[in-house]
């Protein structure tokens, strides 16, 4: 089965809607499930959508000799990867990329809404200092309103990722999450496992999950 394209967002895809998949999504949003079993959940989505995301890397030609002492012409990823999480949930996701890939690259990105302004306000950043070279995955498990994901794609930006090499995947995503995303950054490829309905009026996805984070690392 193939990702999902979104028609009104061409850079925007669903993962399968397998049985497999709904049914490791329906265990992480039952408010009943415990901490252990969301984690193991969330981690075999976290890394289908990683699995997913590698599919979006262009590839070169590239030409090996079997143990048979043959040619065979196969392909090789064109060019590296590094991950940035958005912290603190996002970092819940480095796990799941580090066991695709080997020795990767993690960044980390702090952003967090100022009281005074409600906006989002940078606090901390550290990148890969060949970060312009590297294909992106960004790394937050839920879009919301895109605020801080936004704030973040900024910072790549300013480090001269090039929009289309930034991959951002997530579990759970809101309509106007991924509008505001691409509104911004249409080059940017985002890849989620669902998209729910709406937001309520503390931002929260509805139905949702909950605090990916709060469940994630035992804080609620
Ligand atoms: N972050 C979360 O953890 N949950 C939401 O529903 C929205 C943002």
């Amino acid at each position: 089965m193939n990702c999902r394209q979104l028609t009104d967002y061409p850079n925007v895809y669903q993962l399968p809607q397998t049985n497999q998949l709904k049914a490791l999504m329906t265990i992480i949003r039952d408010r009943d499930t415990k901490r252990n079993e969301f984690v193991f959940y969330a981690d075999r989505i976290i890394r289908l959508l990683v699995e997913e995301g590698l599919n979006y890397l262009p590839v070169v030609p590239k030409k090996v000799t079997t143990p048979l002492d043959i040619p065979f012409n196969g392909v090789g990823f064109e060019g590296r990867i590094c991950g940035v999480s958005i912290m603190r949930a996002g970092e819940s996701m480095e796990q799941g990329l580090r066991h695709v890939c080997t020795g990767v690259r993690i960044g980390k990105v702090l952003v967090q809404r100022d009281e005074t302004t409600h906006l989002p306000k940078l606090y901390y950043s550290k990148l890969p200092a060949d970060i312009a070279n590297r294909y992106v995955f960004l790394l937050d498990p839920m879009l919301a309103t895109g605020g801080s994901a936004i704030a973040t794609i900024r910072v790549l930006l300013d480090a001269n990722v090039a929009q289309d090499r930034i991959v951002f995947i997530n579990l759970i995503a809101s309509p106007e999450g991924i509008h505001n995303i691409t509104r911004e950054f249409p080059k940017i490829v985002i890849i989620t496992a669902e998209i729910d309905q709406t937001m309520d009026e503390n931002k929260y996805i509805v139905p949702g999950l909950g605090d990916f984070g709060d469940r994630y690392f035992g804080t609620d």
